[in-house]
């Protein structure tokens, strides 16, 4: 079947630039590239996920590019008392379209478990913010065989969550917003990318999850990227495979030369 779906190209800036050097990337990629839309008909969506203090500095200026904007973590409780966290609607108010959830990073030095992921997605797409949900295993993992054991773990809380979302609220049309990326743990700033194929096989897998528990027309809408050490000379190879819409991109994503490079190279 033929994918009607659109690539996305997401930078993930982790803890990485201050307001300034938004600016400053915002400016370059202006002068290299204009904007997205320059790209044709057939541009990819572009997103940056930047740290939370840099949102301000970048809610006006990226848009105008063609550049999403988006968060890399965020509380699922809409207020309260929880010290040093962000909800959905104050993301919205500084400009978010887009929330990474479960990042590896996360999940290892944050604690964040298969549950607390699972009620983030549900409460992004509440609030019409697409979220961009992580998944991955690690070297052990993979190197015991137990990789799609751990991706099917993963993947049912969260569409476990999904489910009953749009069962319960009437929400299936929403559920074809979310993003996964899938993200192998050894693959993540290392050099190191997972060979075309092996993502493809993962990635597939994780698209038969969805067509299980979400149906099939769910399935084919939601975009599955790819990231790991996802660069402009690699890139090629991982949008030519059946299931993979785009990918999630750390180090890659912090030279506007490179970021852009990528974008046309997703065409
Ligand atoms: P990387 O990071 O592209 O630097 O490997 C990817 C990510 O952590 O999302």
């Amino acid at each position: 079947m033929t994918a009607l779906r659109k690539r996305l190209m997401a930078g993930n800036w982790k803890m990485y630039k201050t307001a300034k050097d938004a600016r400053v990337f915002v400016d370059e990629l202006k002068n290299l590239l204009g904007n997205v839309e320059s790209l044709g008909s057939v541009a990819p969506e572009a997103a940056i996920c930047a740290p939370f203090t840099v949102l301000y500095a970048l809610r006006d200026e990226l848009p105008q590019l063609g550049v999403g904007l988006g968060a890399q973590n965020m509380h699922e409780a809409a207020e309260g008392a929880f010290t040093g966290e962000i909800s959905a609607s104050m993301l919205q108010d500084a400009g978010c379209q887009y929330v990474i959830i479960g990042h590896s990073e996360r999940r290892a030095y944050f604690a964040e478990t298969d549950e607390a992921v699972a009620k983030k997605t549900v409460v992004a797409l509440e609030s019409s913010l697409v979220p961009i949900v992580c998944v991955g295993e690690s070297l052990q993992e993979r190197e015991n065989g137990q990789t799609d054991t751990v991706i099917e773990k993963q993947m049912r809380v969260v569409l476990d969550a999904l489910a009953s979302f749009a069962a319960e609220k009437g929400e299936s049309e929403k559920v074809k917003d979310l993003v996964i990326a899938y993200e192998p743990i050894w693959a993540i700033g290392t050099g190191k990318s997972s060979s075309a194929q092996d993502a493809q096989q993962v990635i597939g897998l994780i698209r038969r999850f969805i067509a299980d528990r979400l149906g099939q027309d769910v399935a084919q809408a939601v975009r599955v990227l790819y990231g790991g050490s996802v660069k402009p000379d690699n890139i090629a190879v991982y949008l030519a495979q059946e299931d993979i819409d785009g990918a999630l991109v750390g180090g890659a994503s912090l030279q506007p030369a490179s970021y852009v490079e990528l974008l046309r190279k997703s065409v």
